[in-house]
């Protein structure tokens, strides 16, 4: 039976130590959220990390426009944010209504308040092994398998999943740790026979259960990183948790495991924009 990897305790003393920290250094670090028309979902995942910003003493700042505010209004108050120097951080929350360039807006915002890591040059960085900011997602999945003491050093890391938020920059820094990866997608051929070589096993597709018990092996790491809300409102990850949980040696829930490495993340990234621009 697995050991349970818990982010919600991981998480909590991470914010106990950018609260202290943000204490000692005296300026609160600023976070302006941009959302964007009233995606339920949105909202929710804004209140949220608004929540966080006050838990842990920064400011955050809500800028909410139409979901017809059109790509030029919303690269204008980018534009803005930019040049405030109260502001550190900016997070315009995707996905954008259609007649918005998600490219062009993630563009727009300057790489050194991008506290999401999604901007060109970010992402750039991560892959040469020289980042400013990491990726909030996988970076919380590092600090999770650390916290429980589990390197990654010559092991088969295999992230299934390919998008540009989670499973490529989640390859990127398992990489940096010196592990051997393996990305894996929905063209994958023989899947499972391949999920059941890794030593951690990354789960980062957006389909509930997508990741049954006869994919993994026994005693491998289960890293679950996907939040899928299922008919009966409840949420559910991408892994087939409780099957799953037989078989490896670690294993996230879904709620309370990557999730609130994230938000957790994107306080330290707040923090470290912030500190830099003293
Ligand atoms: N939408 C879903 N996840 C994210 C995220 O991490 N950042 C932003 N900006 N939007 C999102």
């Amino acid at each position: 039976m697995a050991q349970i990897l818990s982010g919600t305790a991981v998480a909590a003393k991470v914010l106990e130590r950018i609260a202290d920290e943000t204490k000692r250094g005296g300026i609160a670090p600023t976070l302006a959220v941009i959302i964007v028309g009233g995606d339920p979902a949105s909202r929710v995942y804004v209140d949220n990390k608004k929540k966080d910003c006050a838990r842990v003493g920064f400011h955050s700042l809500e800028y909410a426009l139409p979901a017809d505010v059109g790509q030029t209004k919303l690269l204008a108050l980018i534009e803005t944010l930019n040049s405030d120097p109260r502001v550190h951080g900016i997070l315009c929350q995707m996905p954008l209504p259609r007649d918005i360039d998600e490219r062009a807006v993630t563009r727009a915002i300057s790489p050194a308040k991008d506290v999401d890591a999604f901007h060109p040059e970010n992402v750039g960085r991560i892959l040469l092994g020289d980042p400013v900011f990491l990726p909030c997602t996988p970076a919380g999945v590092m600090e999770l398998l650390a916290e429980a003491g589990i390197s990654l050093e010559g092991r088969h890391v295999v992230v299934v999943g390919r998008s540009s938020i989670v499973g490529k920059p989640m390859a990127m820094l398992a990489l940096g740790a010196n592990a051997t990866v393996t990305i894996c997608h929905s063209k994958t051929a023989d899947l499972a026979g391949i999920t059941r070589q890794a030593d951690v096993l990354v789960a980062a597709v957006g389909r509930a259960n997508f990741i049954t018990a006869d994919m993994v092996r026994e005693g491998a790491v289960v890293i679950d990183v996907g939040i899928n809300r299922l008919e009966n409102g409840k949420l559910r990850g991408d892994v087939d948790y409780e099957a799953v949980a037989e078989k490896a040696s670690w294993i996230t829930p879904v709620p309370g495991g990557v999730g609130p490495m994230t938000r957790a993340m994107l306080l330290q990234n707040t923090l470290a924009a912030a500190a830099a621009s003293i």
